[in-house]
């Protein structure tokens, strides 16, 4: 028997014995906001306010107060009762289903010392829609299933940018085995990491590693906007550790951007800013009156951000963000 989830203003869907709230609301036509799928980074966090149900996976992304309040995560939860439920429902996005779809590999290089990039050619009549900003799961053997962001707007071919993990198992691929032709399977796209509500306001963006990826794909996107579509400014503060890190040239999109790299670890002859990303961008005291910040990257970096953020007024639904947590296995 289904249980009817509420979340106010009318809006209600059935959701079955363990299935997730997430899943229940994408069925119903819902879209709530989401990264990682896996109870981690904390995206998909909504309100119980009335009801029972439980994790089906542990909620890592959540503190014990945000437990202890009602929060929950959407990606791992289950009713098991009628719910009336406050979350963040997203309008008008219109996002593609995700699917699976084989793809080869069309071209590997590397673009740092522990950064590869991949190129994966869809077949020709394969049916691939997707937003700058959403991910992939590449499906491996042995049932491993690894998120990546696209780093181009659109397709058909789709550039991935592959950080090495230690003791990675699909690391250990694309650094190791993966070579031109290489068959593989992708599931997507997936995701609510994209522009929206954007046109007039001061779009930023703070980027770690190989989080700059997604923001890529998401400047090339501003650049064909036309111009009533687009933002005020566009500002990209994009940090590594060290030089080799900042691996793209960021001004090779024109979106009108201004770009401040950013640096951990620099050495004496760096001139430019140094430190963390988020923090760089307070220092300027921005007026956040306008600002949507989108935050991608290291989890460590997001959750600072939005922590800092918030506590200089952003209002909680101008800050967007896609945490590279690890996968699920
Ligand atoms: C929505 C989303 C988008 C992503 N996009 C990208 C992308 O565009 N480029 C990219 O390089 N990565 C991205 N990631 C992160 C990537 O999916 C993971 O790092 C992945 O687990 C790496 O797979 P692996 O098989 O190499 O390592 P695994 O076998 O998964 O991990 C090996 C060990 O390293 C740890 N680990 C793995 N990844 C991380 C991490 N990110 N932080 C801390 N510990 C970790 C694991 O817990 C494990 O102990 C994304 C993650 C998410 C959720
Ligand atoms: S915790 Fe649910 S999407 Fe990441």
């Amino acid at each position: 028997m289904a249980f009817r989830i509420a979340l106010g203003e009318g809006r209600e869907f059935d959701s079955e014995p363990g299935e997730t709230l997430l899943d229940a609301a994408a069925r119903a036509g819902v879209t709530l906001p989401y990264s990682c799928r896996s109870g981690r980074c904390s995206t998909c966090a909504c309100r119980i306010t009335s009801g029972d149900s439980s994790a089906l996976h542990p909620e890592t992304g959540l503190t014990e107060r945000e437990r202890a309040n009602g929060w929950v995560l959407a990606c791992v939860r289950s009713a098991t009762s009628d719910l009336t439920v406050e979350a963040n429902v997203l309008g008008g996005l219109d996002l593609a289903p995700a699917r699976i779809v084989p793809c080869r590999i069309e071209a590997i290089a590397p673009l740092a010392p522990d950064v590869m990039k991949v190129v994966l050619r869809l077949p020709p009549n394969a049916v691939f829609n997707y937003r700058p900003g959403q991910y992939v799961d590449i499906l491996a053997a042995g049932n491993v299933r690894r998120s990546y962001s696209l780093a181009n707007a659109q397709g058909p071919r789709v550039e991935l940018h592959i950080r090495q993990v230690e003791d990675g198992v699909l690391s250990a691929y694309w650094f190791g085995a993966a070579k031109q032709n290489d068959l593989l399977r992708l599931n997507g796209p997936l995701g609510t990491f994209v522009l929206r509500e954007v046109a007039g306001m001061d779009l930023v963006f703070l980027a770690t590693g190989t989080g700059i990826a997604p923001v890529k794909a998401m400047l090339e996107e501003i650049a064909q906007l036309a111009l009533d579509a687009r933002p005020a400014s566009v500002a990209v503060f994009w940090g590594g550790r060290t030089q080799p890190d900042l691996y793209w040239d960021v001004n090779a999109v024109d979106a009108g951007q201004r770009y401040v790299p950013v640096l951990s670890r620099a050495g004496e002859d760096w001139q430019g800013a140094r430190g963390h990303v988020q923090d760089v961008y307070l220092a300027e005291a921005p007026n956040l009156a306008r600002a949507v910040v989108y935050a991608c990257g290291n989890e460590a970096m997001v959750r600072a951000a939005e922590t800092a953020l918030s506590a200089a007024g952003l209002p909680p639904r101008r800050f967007r963000s896609d945490a590279f947590v690890a996968s699920d296995a």
